[in-house]
Order: structure tokens, then C-alpha cells, then sequence
């Protein structure tokens, strides 16, 4: 995986690139490059170099092929095979697509010398090979935001048009249009002289189904990266998704007037670069502006920049190559006697509290960063190597809702993992308080939610890794300064080597009350069951409750019952923690308890993906299905299904397989010796 940060020289990169494109060669416009890890490079005139070309040439041929696609597999010994495609827009012309592909192939060698994997995007075409097969699987990096910076009018009402015709086009491409390609197109009236224009397409190895969530997905960054802006669009590997009230397509019905770029209107005065955006995606996201470019300035200035664009290139690399440097195992390793400095020889003042799999300290290094250390207090299987290259693995995984992991340590049987700290304190903390219920008003717990949903979607759509965190619940849910939430605990079970595909398992990690049925009861666990603790945790937002603690109570029900009695009578309001007060969206509330109840519907094929939660909460407008009596298993009461019979008899009865989570907050892990 890559990352590079977002830097002021990229942008400044790609705007050049943008301009010089535009000069030289007139038709097409690079936009970014990514280059893999420069730790999987191939050697000059080795057999994968070979392959390459063939490769790279091959794409070329194809290029004037009617589906502007084109995917293909170069060599059948492993170690040597690569695999390629390259997607042109849709309404490129042959031509085009064919000085796209061809521009792109020589400038991926260019950009990307030696590596075995490399992605080009440009406006008219996207090109990519790997030593690895991506067919068939779309995923969101490297993903490219790109915005238009004017302001529309009426915001509000543009997002929602926005939202609702690109939801029409998602499905639309998806189903692919008369000539194979999944491209689709739209223009709506915005106000009687602004025209909407959008645009969605996917690659052609993507099922239908792949296809539609790619780009849901990549809708639902939309109103992060562009929210009230004229333009903008989301570039993933297999999928994006493009907007602007400028037509920057040839529209198919009605042949236009082809916008040269030498009409193309300047919309409004040139951006500075602008390096920090509000909601990134990921770290491997790269913001920039794109403008209409005065083409007159460009030509004039074509051959000076040209100059100043090749030194970019090379500097462009060596960006890239510290973004992973940050990942190599030496950056990763702490000594334990630092740790031990660092936290006062793990004094009891230092701790912060018990999580699931082992205690928690705070710390200070040397250099005054501030630190969460978590002693690993359960025994694994794993070799040092294992654990060490599944640490830098999860250390890669970099969201701004999910804590970050800084490195490890090993030292004989200790084993520590040491993590950003986050200074405050989970969500249970607040939640839970009297005290402190109350500096959760609605705006916060709505931002909380969305957030918590990012968090989960980077997970389980991350391209490689595909984590199930396991245990999600209020207390792994930690609060930074500004109350943004970051999704602790993840990646647990593959540093702690068990089993991370779907499928049964023999050791159980969870916690009561958030684990799903599936899970409890058979320890099968997938994504779904992510969606199930994260449905559990909306409600305990919405109803400032907590899930294990209900039966404790004198209410004679569980949470879930509770809540499906008021959703199913008609009073879903009434569910609101009362310190709350009348300050809340009813709308945003609604839809909460609505998408809540969807996660914890006891069928997992009934629970949406966090993909389509991610989009309801963004302020599209979504068809939510009506959910059903949610599974309520966990808690005896006096009617509980047969489900629940078998189950829990009482709060510690067994599993008829696995050993029982106890009732208190703890979360469990290995409960069942190997
Ligand atoms: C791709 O190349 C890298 C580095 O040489 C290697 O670690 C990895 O296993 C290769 N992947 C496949 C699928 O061959
Ligand atoms: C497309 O690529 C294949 C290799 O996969 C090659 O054999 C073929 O000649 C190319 N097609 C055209 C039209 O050039
Ligand atoms: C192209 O992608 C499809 C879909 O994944 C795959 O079945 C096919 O084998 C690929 N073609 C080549 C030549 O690799
Ligand atoms: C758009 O609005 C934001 C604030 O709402 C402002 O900072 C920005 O300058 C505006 N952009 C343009 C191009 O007018
Ligand atoms: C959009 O506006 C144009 C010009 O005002 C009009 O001709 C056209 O019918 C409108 N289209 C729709 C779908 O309303
Ligand atoms: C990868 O990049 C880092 C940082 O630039 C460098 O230290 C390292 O030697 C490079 N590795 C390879 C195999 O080139």
C-alpha cells in the first residue's frame, strides 16, 4: 500500500502537469500517479520487465477498441505475471483514448520506474498493472478527490439534486449502456441558467453489483470533498464519479459544440493550491483544485513550465518514497526500555484502563509525543516475524477516524503496541456520565455517527487488507480534542494471528450485548457482523443507554426491544436521551434510529453494507428499506424467541460451543484455549 501525504509540491505537480498537458498534448490531461511501494521493484531487462512491455504495448493496440477497455494477463509463471488494464472515458473518441493510453503508458515508466505496481489517472483515461490480480475487485486506493472551488448558489438544494442524479447514473452505469461500456451520463436544469452535468463510470471487469457499490461509495465522498462547490469529483482505481455545470463530456443525444480548451470558460478566478481539505478520505487521498484553465496564459507559458514540470517528476518520487519510509519495520520498533521511560516503568498512574487485551498506559517519549501503550496480556502463536509484519500491516491503515498505530515491541514474551494518544476519553465515558451526557449535544453525536461509519468503511474497504474489527462498541470508540470520533482496537485479530477470512472460528472476540447472533452462537463472522455492533452502538447513541447494562435496570426489556417498540408504535422520538433537550434534527434522528435498526436486523443480508450507510448519511437522499423486528437474543425476557431460549437461560449460561462472554464491559478475546 502507498501513501504519500498530500503536499503542496503535488498539487503545485499536478497542476503544471494539468497546464503542460493541456499545451503539449493537447487532448489529454494527467492527472496524478501513484507507484506502489518502492519495496516491490522488478529488475532492468529481467522477465516481469519483459512481460511489462508486452504489456504496456498491448494496452496500446487495444486501445481503439469500442468498450475504451481493455484488461489482459502478460506471462504465466507466477513470480513474472503481470496484470494490467486501462478504462477511457466514455465518450472519448478512439483517437483519444488511444493518445490517452499511449501517453500513459510512457509516462507510468516514467513516474514509476522499476515498481511492479503503478496507477496513472488522467481526465480522459485511467491506466494500471500490477504484479498482483486487481481484476474483478474495486477498491478506494489510491483515491483522487478533486474539487472545483466556486460556490453554487442554494447549496442545499444543489446536493440533493447532485445526490439523486448520481445515484440515478450509479445505477445506470452499472448496468452498462448499449455498447458494454458502464458509463453513464446526466444533465439537469440546477436553476434556468446552470446546467448540472454528471458523470459515473466504471471498469468493465467489475460485476454489476461491484460496480453499483464502487460508486456509491464514491458518491458518498461527494459531499465531503465538494459539498456546495460547482464541481468535483471522486477517481478510484475501478470506479469515479464527476460533476460540474460546465459540459465536460460530449454529450451523446445532442451532438454539442465539443468544448475546445480554448473556449472553456474561465468560471471564476484561479485557486491557490489549497492543501487542507475538511473530510479526507484516507491517507492515500489527494486533494486538488482543478480549474478551467485560461488557455492562452498556458500556451504562452507551455514551454517554460515544461522544463520546470520534468523536475517535478523526480521530485514527485522522492515525496512518494518517504510516505514509505514511515512504514518500514525500523521506524516501527520501539526498544522496551524507551516504553518503560516512557511510562514511568508502567506505573499504576500511567494506566488508563483495561481493554480487551491487556492494560492500557499513557506515556511520553523523549521528544514529548504523547503515547498510548497497550500490553499485550494474551498469548498468540505468532512468531516474532508474523507479529512484527502484521503490525507494519495495521500500522498502514491511516484514517482520520481510527486511532493510529504508531508501532510495536517486542522484548522477550512482551509484546506492545504503541498508538497515537487521543485525549479524550471514549464515547462509553460520555455517553454513560450524567455529568457528561450533556456535552453531547445532537450535532456531536450526528458527526460521531458519520464518523464511526468512515472509520468502519475505511476497514472493510481498504483494498488489501479488508479488516472485521470485531469488537466494535462504545469504549473502542475514543474522542480527540475536537470530539471527533477514532475507532480503536482494529486490526487485533490479525496481530494476534487468528483467522481473518469469513468463515467459522474457534476463538470468540466480541462483546456482550454487541455481538450479533451469527456470531455468538456459531462464531461465524463477517462484515455483517461489524454492521451489527455498529447498529448497536447508534442506538446507544440515540438513546444515551447502554446495551449490556439494560436488563440490570428495572426495565423488563433489552435495548433492541425497547427500541423496536417505539419505532414499531410510532413514538421514535421518545427514544432520545432526554439531555438531548429539543435541540436535534428530527429528520437526522429519524434516520439514525431507521439505519440503526436496519444493522441489527437478525438475517445479516438484511443489514446494509457500511458503504450504503456511509451514503445515507450523507445528506443524499437514500430509499431506506423498512427494517424488521431486530434480533433480540441476548437478553432472557419473558417472551424471547426460541433463539434466545437456546442461547442464554441466564446471563452466564453457555454457548452450546464456546465459553460465555460475562455480562460486564470487558471485551473478550480467546476465551477458548486452543
Ligand atoms: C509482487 O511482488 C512483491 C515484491 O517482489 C512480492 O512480495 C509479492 O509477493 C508479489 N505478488 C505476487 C502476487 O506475486
Ligand atoms: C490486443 O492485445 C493482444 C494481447 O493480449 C494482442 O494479441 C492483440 O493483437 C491486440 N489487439 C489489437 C487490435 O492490436
Ligand atoms: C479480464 O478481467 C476479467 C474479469 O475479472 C477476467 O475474467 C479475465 O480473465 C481478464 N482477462 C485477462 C486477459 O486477464
Ligand atoms: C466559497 O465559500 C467559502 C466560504 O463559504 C469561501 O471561503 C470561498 O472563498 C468561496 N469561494 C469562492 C470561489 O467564492
Ligand atoms: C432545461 O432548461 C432548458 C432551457 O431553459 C429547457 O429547454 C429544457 O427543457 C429544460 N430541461 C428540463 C429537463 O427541464
Ligand atoms: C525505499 O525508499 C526509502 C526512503 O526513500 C529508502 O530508504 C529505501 O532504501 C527504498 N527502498 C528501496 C528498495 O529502494
Amino acid at each position: 500500500m502507498v501513501s504519500f501525504d498530500i503536499s503542496r509540491h503535488l498539487l503545485i505537480y499536478i497542476f503544471l502537469c494539468l497546464m503542460l498537458s493541456l499545451s503539449s498534448e493537447a487532448a489529454v490531461v494527467f492527472l496524478a500517479n501513484d507507484c506502489g511501494s518502492n519495496t516491490t521493484t522488478y529488475t532492468r531487462n529481467s522477465p516481469f520487465h519483459r512481460n511489462l512491455n508486452f504489456l504496456l504495448s498491448s494496452l496500446q493496440s487495444n486501445s481503439t477498441r469500442q468498450t475504451g477497455f481493455y484488461n489482459l494477463t502478460v506471462g504465466q509463471q507466477p513470480p513474472d505475471t503481470v496484470y494490467g488494464l486501462f478504462l477511457c472515458r466514455g465518450d472519448d473518441t478512439k483517437e483519444i483514448c488511444r493518445e490517452c493510453v499511449t501517453s500513459a503508458s510512457r509516462r507510468i515508466l516514467q513516474l514509476c520506474p522499476n515498481r511492479k505496481t503503478a496507477l496513472v489517472y488522467y481526465d480522459e483515461c485511467t491506466l494500471r498493472y500490477s504484479n498482483r490480480s486487481f481484476f474483478s475487485a474495486w477498491g478506494m486506493e489510491p483515491a483522487l478527490e478533486l474539487l472545483n472551488t466556486g460556490n453554487v448558489s442554494q447549496p442545499d438544494r444543489f446536493m440533493k439534486l447532485l445526490g439523486n442524479t448520481m445515484k440515478e447514473i450509479a445505477t445506470q452505469a452499472s448496468n452498462g449502456d448499449q455498447l458494454g461500456k458502464k458509463y453513464a451520463t446526466k444533465e439537469v436544469n440546477f436553476t434556468s441558467f446552470q446546467t448540472l452535468y454528471t458523470l459515473a463510470q466504471c471498469t468493465l471487469d467489475l460485476s454489476v453489483s461491484d460496480c453499483e457499490t464502487c460508486l456509491q461509495t464514491a458518491i458518498a465522498y461527494l459531499p465531503q470533498c465538494c459539498e456546495g462547490k460547482e464541481g468535483g469529483r471522486v477517481v478510484f482505481p475501478s470506479c469515479n464519479v464527476r460533476y460540474e455545470l460546465y459540459p465536460f463530456y460530449r454529450i451523446t443525444a445532442k451532438p454539442p459544440p465539443p468544448p475546445s480548451p480554448t473556449q472553456k470558460p474561465v468560471l471564476h478566478s484561479p485557486p491557490a493550491p489549497q492543501s487542507k481539505g475538511k473530510n479526507k478520505m484516507s491517507s492515500t487521498t489527494i486533494i486538488a483544485i482543478v480549474v478551467p484553465v485560461v488557455v492562452s496564459v498556458v500556451i504562452f507559458a507551455g514551454g517554460f513550465i515544461c522544463l520546470l514540470t520534468r523536475k517535478s517528476n523526480k521530485y514527485d518520487a522522492v515525496e512518494q518514497e518517504k510516505g514509505d519510509e514511515i512504514t518500514t519495520m525500523e521506524s516501527l520498533e520501539f526498544d522496551f526500555s524507551t516504553i518503560e521511560a516512557a511510562t514511568n516503568k508502567f506505573s499504576a498512574d500511567n494506566k488508563l484502563g483495561e481493554g480487551g487485551f491487556g492494560p492500557v498506559y499513557k506515556g511520553k517519549l523523549p521528544n514529548g509525543q504523547q503515547i498510548a501503550v497497550k500490553r499485550l496480556a494474551v498469548s498468540s502463536s505468532q512468531g516474532a516475524e508474523e507479529y512484527k509484519n502484521e503490525v507494519a500491516l495495521v500500522a498502514k491503515l491511516q484514517h482520520r477516524n481510527l486511532v493510529r498505530l504508531l508501532g510495536f515491541c517486542l522484548e522477550g514474551a512482551e509484546k506492545l503496541l504503541v498508538y497515537e494518544f487521543v485525549p479524550n476519553k471514549s464515547l462509553d465515558c460520555f455517553l454513560f456520565d450524567p455529568e457528561k451526557q450533556g456535552e453531547l449535544d445532537w450535532t456531536k453525536r450526528y458527526t460521531i455517527i458519520r464518523g464511526i461509519a468512515r472509520g468502519i468503511l475505511y476497514l472493510h474497504e481498504d483494498s488489501r487488507l479488508k479488516i472485521i474489527h470485531r469488537d466494535l462498541k462504545t469504549s473502542n470508540v475514543l474522542l480527540d480534542r475536537d470530539m471527533n470520533p477514532k475507532i480503536s482496537d482494529f486490526g487485533m485479530a490479525r496481530i494476534l494471528g487468528v483467522d481473518q477470512s469469513q468463515g467459522n472460528t474457534s476463538r470468540v472476540v466480541g462483546t456482550y450485548g454487541y455481538m450479533p447472533p451469527e456470531y455468538a452462537m456459531q462464531g461465524q463472522f463477517s462484515i455483517k457482523s461489524d454492521v451489527y455492533s455498529f447498529g448497536v452502538i447508534i442506538l446507544e447513541i440515540i438513546t444515551g443507554r447502554k446495551c449490556s447494562n439494560f436488563h440490570q435496570t428495572d426495565e423488563d426489556e433489552d435495548l433492541l426491544s425497547y427500541v423496536w417498540k417505539h419505532w414499531s408504535s410510532g413514538t421514535p422520538l421518545e427514544l432520545l436521551d432526554p439531555s438531548l433537550g429539543s435541540s436535534y434534527s428530527r429528520n437526522e434522528v429519524i434516520q439514525c434510529i431507521h439505519i440503526g435498526l436496519l444493522c441489527v436486523q437478525e438475517d445479516p443480508t438484511l443489514r446494509p453494507s457500511v458503504a450504503a450507510i456511509v451514503l445515507m448519511l450523507n445528506s443524499f437522499s437514500v430509499t431506506l428499506q423498512a427494517p424488521q423486528r431486530p434480533a433480540s437474543f441476548l437478553i432472557p425476557s419473558s417472551n424471547s424467541n426460541s433463539l434466545g431460549n437456546e442461547l442464554v437461560s441466564d446471563s452466564s449460561s453457555p454457548t452450546p460451543t464456546k465459553s460465555v462472554p460475562s455480562v460486564n464491559e470487558a471485551s473478550i478475546s480467546d476465551m477458548v484455549p486452543r
